[in-house]
């Protein structure tokens, strides 16, 4: 049977609340269900393509989020911040009160793709070390980049605090200055110390691919969208 629950507690599910401030909100006639106001609480839906409106905005009944984010630079991405915004500042509120979390973590100046989700088992499968989901950065390095040094960075360096040399997956080169490196880890600043580890350095760096899954070139920076079910076979999850 087609699961049910009532509108307060839909709402509270979705992220906009605890149940007496949904409630409030369903009173006030400020909520509509497939296309009809609703002002009764203990209303009950089915969720399957169940769609709303919260005061006009509106919303799809979803049991978990997954979403992408183009990250832009100076934003940081925990939820506590130091010196810069939050990534999560540039979410609809409902998500971030969902407690939804970003999939490792880009540095501050990083721009690019990053997921983000309030499901565990996903989150745990896209970070997980034993998974080695590859990644693929596009780094502007500050002197051309030789290919010497490419060779260098797929034959492995040696970084302080590493145990074996980390080689990149594959590393080519765009522009004298420009390199696409495809990762297998996410340790921390893992590409700024490789760059480092051949003589170069890193002007700038943007994530542009996960598994499959590129960042689409029509998302601006600061936005986010859901991920669709193509997006995620791309990232290997069925
Ligand atoms: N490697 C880095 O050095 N920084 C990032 O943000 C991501 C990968």
């Amino acid at each position: 049977m087609a699961k049910k629950l009532d509108l307060e507690r839909i709402l509270k599910n979705q992220g906009f609340g605890a149940r007496k401030l949904c409630r409030i909100m369903i009173i006030n006639e400020e909520i509509t269900v497939n296309g009809e106001m609703c002002d009764d609480p203990s209303a009950e839906f089915e969720l399957e393509n169940l769609k709303f409106t919260v005061k006009g905005e509106p919303w799809e009944y979803r049991e978990k989020s997954y979403l992408m984010m183009h990250k832009p630079s100076n934003y940081e991405c925990s939820h506590k911040t130091q010196h810069h915004p939050t990534i999560y500042s540039l979410l609809s509120h409902p998500l971030v009160e969902r407690g939804v979390q970003c999939i490792g973590r880009l540095d501050e100046d990083t721009t690019g793709l990053i997921l983000i989700s309030d499901d565990g088992q996903f989150i745990h499968k896209m970070s997980s070390p034993k998974h080695k989901v590859p990644k693929i950065y596009e780094v502007t390095c500050k002197h051309p980049v030789s290919d010497d040094q490419i060779a260098h960075i797929l034959q492995g360096v040696q970084l302080v605090d590493e145990d074996a040399p980390i080689a990149a997956l594959h590393c080519t080169r765009v522009s004298d200055n420009v390199i696409h490196m495809t990762l297998a880890e996410g340790k921390y600043h893992q590409v700024k110390r490789m760059v480092a580890a051949i003589s170069n350095r890193v002007e700038a760096l943007k994530r542009i691919q996960i598994g499959e899954l590129q960042l689409p070139q029509d998302l601006a920076v600061g936005k986010w969208r859901w991920l669709t079910a193509e997006d995620m076979l791309k990232l290997g999850v069925k």
